[in-house]
């Protein structure tokens, strides 16, 4: 049942290094990269947005002139495409003009997403609010944040979303130590360990790019101390809410199931652009069969 909606804010930290990705980020925030035709943020904010959160902060570092760029109005390009009369062309360029209210706040140095979520506390003051990573696409035939903001309400806790992975990949994410519910899609997350071992891991749910939080949360990162990399870390944070149940309400987790593609490393990042090119109207018909020939000319090797 949908709860009445109140939280209408939504966190995007873009102000990462982006290492992996080097040297396309070398002048350029990975949030940039295009995902078929689009950067992987504009989808980001979309989700936002369709999930009714129209005030959309950017935590920025370096390279930030692209990101905000990207939402901002081009007037010569404008006047070209209206120039020529492509109204297709220049429906495109004002799609990501008019989407949200963007703004924006600098993180100088990246000590860690935790710490970017911090600068964020001026102007999201005293309420929940969303945190989306720009790394994560979530298919937009799935439903995962408004389900979270609906827990939000109705839990008064801090939501994570939680998806299932391979025991053999736990060690890239956050590992959440996790209580049952009576609702099958929610458990109560009783634990977090940032990037353990596979054999040290609480469970193989993942928590993946999408926060809801409490503003309680600002107080704990202040005084939450570098942790694994040597960066301030939201999993800590949020350890410390899910241990604090009587005075935080606690840590949920929203089980994921549907289709979430992963742009932070180059192997997932391809990955990204076949599937999601794969199944669009545009470019699916000639790409599937050209894809299965090439598959098939692997097999012959
Ligand atoms: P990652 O750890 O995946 O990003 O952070 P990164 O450090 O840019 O990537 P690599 O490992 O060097 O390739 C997850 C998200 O948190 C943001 C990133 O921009 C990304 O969206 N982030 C991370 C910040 O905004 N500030 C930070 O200090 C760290």
């Amino acid at each position: 049942m949908a709860m009445t909606q109140r939280i209408t804010k939504a966190v995007i930290p873009a102000a990462g290094l982006g290492t992996r990705f080097l040297p396309a980020t070398k002048a350029m925030p990975k949030e940039m990269l295009p995902v078929v035709d689009k950067p992987a943020i504009q989808y980001v904010v979309e989700e936002a947005v369709r999930a009714g959160l129209t005030d959309v902060l950017m935590v920025t570092g370096r390279n930030k002139n692209a990101l905000e760029n990207h939402f901002d109005r081009v007037a010569e390009l404008e006047a070209t495409l209206e120039a020529k009369g492509d109204t297709v062309k220049l429906e495109k360029v004002n799609e990501s003009t008019d989407l949200a209210d963007m703004h924006y706040v600098r993180q100088g140095d990246p000590r860690g997403l935790g710490h970017a979520v911090l600068r964020a506390h001026m102007h999201v003051g005293d309420e929940p609010f969303a945190v989306l990573l720009g790394d994560d696409i979530i298919d937009e035939r799935d439903v995962l944040l408004t389900r979270m903001l609906d827990e939000q309400v109705a839990r008064d806790a801090c939501i994570v979303a939680l998806l299932e992975v391979d025991p053999d990949s736990i060690h890239l994410y956050g590992a959440a130590e996790v209580e049952e519910t009576d609702d099958p899609d929610v458990v109560r997350v009783t634990g977090l360990v940032e990037k353990p071992a596979k054999e040290v891991a609480p469970s193989n749910y993942a928590v993946i790019g999408r926060y809801v939080l409490k503003p309680e949360i600002f107080e704990v990162l202040e005084r939450t101390e570098p942790g694994k990399g040597g960066e301030i870390q939201l999993t800590d944070a949020l350890m410390e809410m899910a241990g604090d149940v009587e005075h935080t309400g606690g840590v949920y987790g929203v089980v994921f199931r549907g289709r979430r593609y992963d742009t932070g490393d180059k192997l997932d990042y391809i990955k990204a652009v076949i599937q999601l090119a794969a199944d669009r109207d545009d470019l699916g018909p000639e790409l599937r069969p050209w894809l299965a020939q090439f598959a098939a000319g692997f097999d012959q090797d």
